[in-house]
């Protein structure tokens, strides 16, 4: 496996690959490893010649007071991870090389990143649609891959290749979870046993919502009502959203009609986690 730190030689890895026709896989990743990043690794081993992961804590997706300097790193066991799953290319750049001093582009998704997590993280998607598209042009994929954990992310990303008519295909894959149902995430390592304890609620919501669209209800706010009166009993939980939008333009539903989109964001002591189901 090839560790690379220079923008310059990945670029020349690319042109390569292109000229000799080798399709490449690309999963980008904040690193700290699990499950569910290995899940989308392990799609894009399958379908590709090559396959390229990045690892990079991208500073221009948090905001002023989100955890940008707690965020877990683990890059040796990251590497090995890796290796393990027989990537052929891990892209590791430094900051300074991504965004230089005076860098000023930025790209910006209209709409579809302006609610659920737009909404309560001003700047959130910019940033992330800003550095997916550095990397679409540093690694040249012929496919990405991505999770559903962060629906709303994909939806985001789609959105940028199809306007910006970039021609790599964007690959959404389902959300793993935990044996008891939370959906893996690095910063799960935040919680406490008792706060994963109530983390969970997202889950139990999860299915609550589920078992309610089987009984025929719906009308989205008595779902969300019935959700919110059962998060109200876990003392540590914040709820930030609890929302059910249509699975393509993520604007909020009043009627269920077809598929749906249940999103929701907690607080749990310190810890901001996400989770959705489509119903
Ligand atoms: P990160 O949170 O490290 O996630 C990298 C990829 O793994 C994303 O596509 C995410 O949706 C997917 N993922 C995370 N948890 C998952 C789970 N439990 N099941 C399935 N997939 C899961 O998302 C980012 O990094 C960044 O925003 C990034 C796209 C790399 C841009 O900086």
């Amino acid at each position: 496996m090839k560790i690379i730190e220079s923008i310059r030689e990945m670029q020349d890895i690319a042109k390569k690959a292109k000229r000799e026709q080798i399709r490449i896989g690309f999963v980008p990743t904040m690193g700290f490893l699990h499950e569910g990043h290995l899940s989308l690794v392990r799609v894009a081993r399958k379908e590709n010649a090559q396959v390229a992961a990045s690892i990079f804590i991208n500073p221009t997706q948090f905001g002023p007071h989100e955890d940008f300097n707690a965020y877990p790193r683990d890059l040796e066991r990251d590497i090995t991870l890796l290796e393990r799953e027989q990537v052929d290319i891990v892209f590791i750049p430094k900051i300074d090389q991504i965004y230089s001093e005076n860098h000023r582009t930025f790209v910006f998704v209209e709409k579809i990143a302006e609610n659920l997590c737009g909404y309560f993280r001003p700047g959130h998607f910019q940033g992330v649609v800003t550095i997916v598209c550095k990397l679409f042009h540093i690694i040249q994929p012929d496919t990405a891959y991505f999770g559903q954990k962060d629906y709303q992310q994909l939806m985001v990303i789609k959105k940028m290749v199809a306007d910006l008519n970039m021609d790599i295909e964007i690959k959404g894959l389902p959300i793993v979870r935990e044996k008891d149902g939370l959906a893996m995430s690095s910063r799960n390592t935040y919680l406490t046993e008792e706060q994963r304890e109530q983390a969970l609620c997202l889950y139990r919501l999860i299915n609550q919502a589920k078992k309610m669209r089987e009984e025929g209800v719906d009308r989205a706010p008595e779902i969300i009502t019935a959700l919110k009166k059962n998060i109200e009993m876990e003392t540590m939980v914040r709820p930030e959203y609890i929302r059910i939008c249509h699975p393509e333009t993520l604007k909020n539903l009043q009627v269920i009609k077809d598929r749906a989109l249940l999103a929701m964001a907690i607080h749990v002591g310190k810890t901001r986690l996400i989770d959705n189901c489509l119903l």
